[in-house]
């Protein structure tokens, strides 16, 4: 895999979530904004090594945005025709990055039976595909590219900075990250506890469905690379608890952080008392803030769509934080 643009390095040590030290991985600053660059890469690699890409394929897929983004760039710099299926979800900056960098972007308004959109995303492309034998569908939530790419680069790099992890949090929304991951701990670091977090109202975990509004984690229909043996331990976290835990971030620390990171740190802050102070704690830090200034950091939208709770303090914690 090209890796010449990934920033694997960067870390931010947070204290005031778990009585350990804590760790998050920022990703945020890979060119396309996300982790979902290695996704893009190794997807895109798995395809041309198998000889599938031809001169007249449209290469096209569902995303609720970040893949998108990184699958626009590769695209863009491998000469590919790409569609990508949104959703009113989406932000409004990631649809129009998707556009800038010449694919097309199809976005679908109905919730699906889970009240998510991902079946309704699927249904559009399974059409799309009907019609025309020339698309291709890459299918990141089937694909063993997805979590090969983090096998291969995030968890390798999370293993080579630090020599012991007690904990290591993982958010879930197709679960490459978190398959990967959980796959390389397993193979060369057993005694690391990996700890899948997910939002309420996502079905991963066999919990109900429910209405989600933050992209990134969370799924209406299970992930076929999805496979539960190994992980540590399951946590659910609310999307307004996510707010306010990004909203703690930013004031507090200066660091404006995704839904997706809001997640995992609250499930951090939620299982704290189970770490103990000597524990080393590494949670993933998918994307950064400026994507989610006119939701997640709009008191009008939050106001909207949660309860007078999301926009409440975080749950009071110690101000102590470095960039590693
Ligand atoms: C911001 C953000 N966080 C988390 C994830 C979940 O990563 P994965 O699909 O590897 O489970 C995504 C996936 O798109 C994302 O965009």
């Amino acid at each position: 895999m090209n890796t010449t643009l990934i920033n694997e390095d960067l870390y931010k040590k947070v204290t005031g979530l778990c009585a350990g030290q804590m760790y998050l991985k920022i990703e945020g600053l890979n060119p396309a904004g996300s982790i979902k660059l290695k996704t893009a890469y190794s997807v895109i690699d798995d395809l041309e090594q198998q000889g599938k890409i031809k001169p007249n394929t449209k290469l096209i897929e569902s995303s609720s945005g970040n893949l998108g983004v990184a699958l626009s760039m590769v695209c863009a710099e491998r000469g590919y025709n790409f569609t990508c299926v949104v959703d009113p979800n989406t932000s409004d900056t990631n649809r129009r990055l998707i556009a800038a960098y010449g694919a097309d972007v199809i976005v679908v308004q109905e919730r699906d039976d889970n009240g998510g959109y991902l079946q309704t995303r699927i249904n559009t492309i399974q059409k799309l595909l009907a019609e025309h034998s020339n698309y291709l569908w890459i299918n990141q939530y089937g694909n063993q590219a997805n979590p090969r790419a983090h096998y291969c680069t995030t968890a390798r790099a999370i293993a080579r900075q630090f020599p012991h992890i007690d904990y290591l949090f993982v958010g879930a929304g197709t679960t490459g990250t978190l398959m990967g991951c959980k796959k390389y701990f397993m193979e060369h670091r057993p005694e690391t506890k990996v700890i899948a977090v997910d939002s309420v109202g996502s079905i991963t975990f066999g919990f109900p469905p429910s209405t989600r509004y933050i992209p990134g984690l969370g799924t209406s229909r299970l992930p076929e690379i999805f496979e539960p043996f190994g992980i540590h331990d399951k946590m659910m976290i609310s999307e307004s608890k996510a707010i306010q835990a990004c909203r703690w971030m930013a004031q507090k620390y200066g660091l404006l952080t995704g839904g997706s990171t809001g997640t995992v740190m609250a499930a951090v802050h939620q299982y704290g008392e189970l770490i103990k102070p000597s524990d080393i704690v590494v949670a993933i830090s998918p994307d950064l803030g400026e994507r989610y200034l006119d939701t997640i950091y709009s008191d009008e939208w939050v106001k909207s769509r949660f309860d007078s709770n999301a926009l409440l303090p975080f749950p009071e914690m110690t101000k102590n934080s470095e960039v590693a």
